[in-house]
Parts: C-alpha cells; sequence; structure tokens
C-alpha cells in the first residue's frame, strides 16, 4: 500500500472537481489516495470516495486571522489531512520552522494527519538543510504524520535527486524523527513515478502538476 497525494496547488475549477471525482472514484487500488485543492474547492467534493487534504491551515483555533482556515474548519469540511510547510509556502509566505511546529499542533489537535513538507534548496548543502528544517520535531510524536521529502530544485523543474540521494534522505527522515511514513515529491509523472515508487522505504509520492491531469494522476493512483 502507497499513499499518492495530489497536491494541486492554486489551480482547479467546481468542473474539474467534477470530473476528478467522477474519474477517480472508479480507480481500484489498495493504495491510499489523498488529494489537496485549493481550500474553496474542498466544499465541492460530494460522494468522493478517497481522502481530501488541505494545501495549508491556520495555527490559531479561531478569532481575529483575516483569511486564515482553521484546522476544526477544515475537519467540518471533510479534510482527514493538511499539508504544512510546502516550500512554496515556506518561500512565497515566509513560513518559519516555528509557525509549522504551531500548524502541526493546531492540526493534531483536530485529528488531522500533517503532511509536513522538508527538503533542501541547496543542492550541495541537502542533508544540513534537511536537518535543520527536521530539528522542531525532535522528541515529537511523529507516529500519526506523514514526511513529504521535497527538494525544492525538483518541484516543477523534472529534476530528481539521484537514487542514492533519495535513499539516504529517506532513512534520515526516518531516523531522526520516526514518522508514520515518507513519501517523495517534485517532479513526479506518468514516466518516472514507478521507478520512484520503488525506491526502498519509501512510503508514497506527493504528485503537484500531474495531479492536474486526471489520466496521469489515475495512473499513479493505480500503482501497483
Ligand atoms: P511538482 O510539485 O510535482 O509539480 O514538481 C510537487 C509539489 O510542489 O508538491
Amino acid at each position: 500500500m502507497k499513499i499518492i497525494i495530489g497536491n494541486w496547488k492554486m489551480n482547479g475549477t467546481p468542473e474539474m472537481v467534477d470530473m476528478f471525482t467522477k474519474g477517480l472514484n472508479q480507480v481500484e487500488t489498495s493504495n491510499k489516495i489523498v488529494l489537496c485543492p485549493p481550500m474553496e474547492l474542498l466544499g465541492y467534493f460530494r460522494n468522493f470516495k478517497h481522502a481530501l487534504g488541505a494545501q495549508n491551515c491556520s495555527y490559531s483555533t479561531e478569532g481575529a486571522f483575516t483569511g486564515e482556515t482553521s484546522a476544526a474548519s477544515l475537519r467540518r469540511i471533510g479534510c482527514e489531512y493538511v499539508m504544512l510547510g510546502h516550500s512554496e509556502r515556506r518561500k512565497l509566505f515566509a513560513e518559519t520552522s516555528d509557525v509549522i511546529l504551531h500548524k502541526w499542533k493546531a492540526a493534531l489537535k483536530e485529528k488531522l494527519t500533517p503532511i509536513v513538507c522538508v527538503g533542501e534548496s541547496d543542492k550541495q548543502d541537502w542533508i544540513n538543510e534537511l536537518g535543520r528544517q527536521l530539528c522542531i520535531f525532535l522528541e515529537k510524536d511523529l507516529s500519526s504524520t506523514i514526511m513529504a521529502y521535497e527538494p525544492v530544485w525538483c518541484i516543477g523543474t523534472g529534476e530528481a535527486p539521484s537514487s542514492e540521494q533519495m535513499i539516504k534522505s529517506i532513512e534520515f527522515i526516518k531516523k531522526v524523527v520516526k514518522p508514520a511514513g515518507v513519501v517523495y515529491g517534485g517532479s513526479v509523472n506518468v514516466g518516472n513515478y514507478k521507478s520512484i515508487l520503488t525506491t526502498p522505504r519509501l512510503d508514497g509520492v506527493l504528485v503537484g502538476g500531474a495531479s492536474l491531469r486526471l489520466e496521469d494522476f489515475s495512473e499513479i493512483a493505480r500503482y501497483a
């Protein structure tokens, strides 16, 4: 059983939700499929047979936080998962490790499964950068948290780390913070998902661009 996560980022329409609901509901697989559309589309998913996740949540439960969405609201609308600390949020919205830790706590409180994204931006210094991002989770119970290893230089670029680097990173993450699972993200597509998913100890993939194409995402979801 692999975990196959689709991250639509800020893309999609209600029509796409209908199309994906019909299409993905027909996918027979023992894999766990988690689709993370943008916030405003979550409510359009009705009778969706797979799991839904959000791409972010607030660290606070309620109050004067204009533009934010609480973990409790995500639960109410049907989410079981929430992505946290995606590199786009770290870079474009200045999310720090401290903020990510608070969001992680808020998500767990509402029994959402956090998908925490980590990954180096600097190819040379990768293990140190990864270590710094994992630091906040030392001594924390990650038994219901999924870590997504997403090297920033692989996101949307068509590049991928060597299998040696991938194996080392997965081992490193598992050893340091002992999460429930580690998935890989960064330019996963129909051409490379099979070889990526055979990486030892890898529990799944996080798919960005290719998750916007129903045929491609369905094929990856059917991986056996
Ligand atoms: P990509 O995105 O598959 O388009 O590289 C992955 C991600 O950013 O989660």
